[in-house]
């Protein structure tokens, strides 16, 4: 059978090219070292009781002697604690730190309507501070899919004056 040399030369180019593309991601796998970037800490998430996380909630601490609060969350299959029932409730134009983490899976931890988001994952400690400037109430949401029940996991975090 003949094949025209230019059609052969796109055949060639073709397989190549699949080649290629195969070799990109089969490197990319074996040389894949996920971390987490930033400041972040390892949990043991089988442990956390052991932890400040095994007593969830706000604590007044203070730093450089002005008066902040620290938040600590666990995200669960499926609800926030503290959650709902317990809001978390944080004065207004104060530093407010939160910790964050997981027991189970993979959550999200989203404060609707604020550019506060982060995934919740086993095994890693989320933090970020922020300063809540009005008194006013916020819904927390889970944007991460985390089981049958993801969509009604929610908490409330109630900024007061
Ligand atoms: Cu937790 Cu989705």
């Amino acid at each position: 059978m003949h094949i025209h040399k230019f059609e052969q030369f796109w055949i060639k180019l073709s397989f190549g090219l699949i080649a290629f593309f195969i070799a990109t991601v089969v490197y990319g796998f074996v040389s894949m070292d996920l971390k987490v970037i930033g400041d972040y800490q390892t949990i043991d998430p089988q442990g956390l009781d052991a932890t400040p996380f095994g007593t969830p909630g706000v604590r007044e601490v203070t730093r450089n002697g002005a008066t902040e609060y620290e938040v600590y969350v666990q995200t669960l299959q499926f609800a926030f604690v503290p959650g709902t029932s317990s809001p978390i409730t944080v004065p207004a134009n104060t530093r407010v730190t939160f910790y964050i983490t997981s027991p189970d899976v993979l959550h999200g931890f989203d404060v609707a309507g604020t550019n506060l988001n982060t995934m919740s994952i086993p095994g890693q400690v989320a933090k970020f501070t922020t300063i809540f400037p009005e008194a006013r109430e916020y819904g927390i949401v889970c944007n991460e899919y985390c089981g049958p029940a993801h969509h009604i996991m929610e908490g409330i975090i109630k900024v007061v004056p």
